[in-house]
């Protein structure tokens, strides 16, 4: 399996690349961040519990995400790989992750950081603001979104150095320059892994 950890700061671009490299490799998509704004739409509990989190811009509870990523992984059996996405955000939601993969005879064949200047991600999410309906694209919650990564999430880089997965990707160009750094990593791990199957 392909399984693609994207990651990076709110506004980075995780979702626009996610969509891509679904399409061009033929993967599954996993966001908590859809999942959970979908449970908001839907009036759940779950999302009255998301709800009060994500218009603070704060990390829910990982038992509790972790458990969501699980259910979700559980509907995915037949899939050549998925793309995750705004998952893991936290040191216990990685190794939750591995864990996950492991059971299941697989693991996180690469992590995309996206790399994009602090003023950019701010401009991007208030512009998608305007039309969005997303309650945490104000400029107060983007404060704290990026408060939040900078603290809580950003230390990932190191744990997937350490995993020997980790990659960066410069992500303040085009969605298609950016997209073709990710499709030419991407390709080449794809290719290394028929290598393998075929020397054995
Ligand atoms: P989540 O939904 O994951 O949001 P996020 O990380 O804040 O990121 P965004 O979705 O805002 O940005 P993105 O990186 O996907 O960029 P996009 O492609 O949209 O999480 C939301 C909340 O849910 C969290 O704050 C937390 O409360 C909770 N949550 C979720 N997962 C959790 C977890 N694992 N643990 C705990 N809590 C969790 O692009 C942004 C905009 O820019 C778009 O309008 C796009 O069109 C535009 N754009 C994209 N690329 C470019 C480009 N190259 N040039 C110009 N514009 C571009
Ligand atoms: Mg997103």
């Amino acid at each position: 399996m392909l399984n693609v950890v994207i990651f990076g700061a709110p506004g980075s671009g995780k979702g626009t690349q996610s969509e891509l490299i679904m399409k061009e490799f033929e993967l599954d998509h996993i966001s908590t961040g859809e999942v959970l704004r979908n449970e908001i739409r839907e009036g759940t509990e779950l999302g009255k519990i998301a709800d009060e989190y994500i218009s603070k811009g704060q990390l829910l509870p990982d038992e509790l995400i972790i458990d969501i990523l699980g259910k979700e992984l559980d509907g995915k059996k037949d899939s050549k790989g998925v793309v995750f996405d705004g998952f893991p955000r936290t040191i216990p939601q990685a190794k939750a992750l591995k864990k996950m993969l492991n059971e299941r005879g697989t693991d996180v064949a690469v992590m995309l950081d996206l790399h994009v200047e602090e003023d950019e991600l701010v401009r991007r999410i208030l512009e998608r603001g305007k039309l969005s309906g997303r309650q945490d694209d104000n400029l107060e919650t983007i404060k704290s979104r990026l408060e939040v990564y900078h603290n809580q999430t950003a230390p990932l880089a190191g744990y997937y150095r350490e995993e020997g997965t980790y990659h960066a990707i410069r992500g303040g160009g085009t969605i298609e320059d950016i997209f073709g750094l990710i499709k030419k990593k991407l390709d080449s791990l794809v290719t290394d892994s028929q290598d393998t199957q075929a020397h054995g």
